[in-house]
């Protein structure tokens, strides 16, 4: 759960900084990007003539708006229903005022075309367990948990248990073939690209000219990130991050992020006890960081070097 004091610094950063956009600026060119990528890693949701959508960390940014004005116009004979979120009360109050004459009053409704603002903490792991989304927004949400932990020195690991919290949340407020795209100044994410919660992760470089207030100062214009959803993933049961941990082995049901196998098809039925635990630890992690899965036509993370997290490259520039 969020602490009182960062709210209060959200708060009061949202106060003193108006309709801030981080990282990129949702041009039609993204907004058009963001469309393309969605339907493309998720045939399924092409089908759908109701969708729900979810941002979070919203803050001032227009993208929550936007986009769905931009699906409402260009997807014909659809539904579409939008909920921008934010930890910061201040921003949710301020888009409200800012978009008062779009939204809707009707925020029970789950089919009609509606846009809605409210306030939703993403590392509370019992919020928001009505929802459920078939795409998720978030642009220097996710990133600005990576940049805080790092600069306070308080947890090195690539997998904070607050980026778990996250990312399970995310997982639990998508619909099975729903898709999260977030928007990120770092061309690698090692929590996110072992995170088994997802099947299948795409990236794609953000043209130069869709620049906007730049998370860390970088002049790298970001990354989208297209995560699909792994439904065999259970919360608290399946090891959340994939050859996280040397000496743990992981559960049967566990899957490959790439190719979707589980642990127990990978050892093709074998029992632990013959060749030991630590050997089968360390095949199923060699196969986790090597895994091309099936192959796809876009940039895949699993092709980024499994040793490198994106060092703070971007905000040293
Ligand atoms: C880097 S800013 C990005 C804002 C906006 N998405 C944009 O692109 O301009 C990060 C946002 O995350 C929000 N935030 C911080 N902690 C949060 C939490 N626990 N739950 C939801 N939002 C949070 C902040 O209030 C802030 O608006
Ligand atoms: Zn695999």
């Amino acid at each position: 759960m969020q602490n009182e004091r960062t709210i209060q610094f959200w708060d009061e950063y949202h106060k003193e900084n108006e309709s801030i956009e981080w990282i990129s600026q949702p041009s039609e060119e993204v907004l058009i990007i963001l469309q393309d990528y969605c339907f493309d890693a998720s045939a399924q949701l092409k089908e759908l003539r109701n969708l729900s959508m979810l941002e979070i960390g919203c803050g001032t940014s227009s993208l929550a708006r936007d986009f769905w004005q931009h699906l409402v116009k260009t997807e014909e004979n659809k539904t579409f229903r939008m909920v921008g979120t934010d930890v910061s009360s201040e921003c949710i109050k301020s888009n409200i005022e800012r978009d008062r004459e779009l939204l809707s009053s009707d925020e029970a409704s789950t089919t009609r075309t509606c846009l809605h603002y409210r306030t939703l903490d993403v590392i509370n792991p019992s919020e928001g367990d009505t929802f459920c989304c078939e795409i998720i927004l978030d642009k220097g949400c996710l990133d600005t948990f990576l940049f805080r932990s790092r600069n306070r020195g308080a947890n090195k690991s690539s997998y904070n248990p607050i980026i778990q919290s996250l990312l399970d949340n995310v997982w639990k407020w998508l619909s099975d073939d729903g898709v999260y795209m977030f928007i990120s100044p770092r061309s690698k994410l090692k929590a996110v690209r072992d995170y088994s919660g997802f099947q299948s992760i795409q990236r794609l470089a953000l043209p130069t000219v869709s620049n906007g207030n730049l998370v860390g100062k970088t002049k790298s214009s970001g990354y989208v990130y297209v995560c699909r959803k792994n439904p065999a993933y259970v919360i608290g049961t399946t090891p959340a991050f994939a050859g996280r941990d040397k000496d743990t082995l992981p559960s049967d049901a566990t899957t490959c992020p790439n190719c979707n196998v589980d642990f127990l098809d990978f050892r093709k039925g074998e029992l632990i006890g013959g060749r030991g635990a630590a050997f089968w630890t360390r095949q199923w992690k060699g196969h986790c960081q090597h895994c091309k899965g099936q192959i796809r036509a876009r940039t895949e993370i699993s092709d980024i070097s499994p040793f490198e997290e994106d060092k703070d490259k971007h905000r040293s520039s």
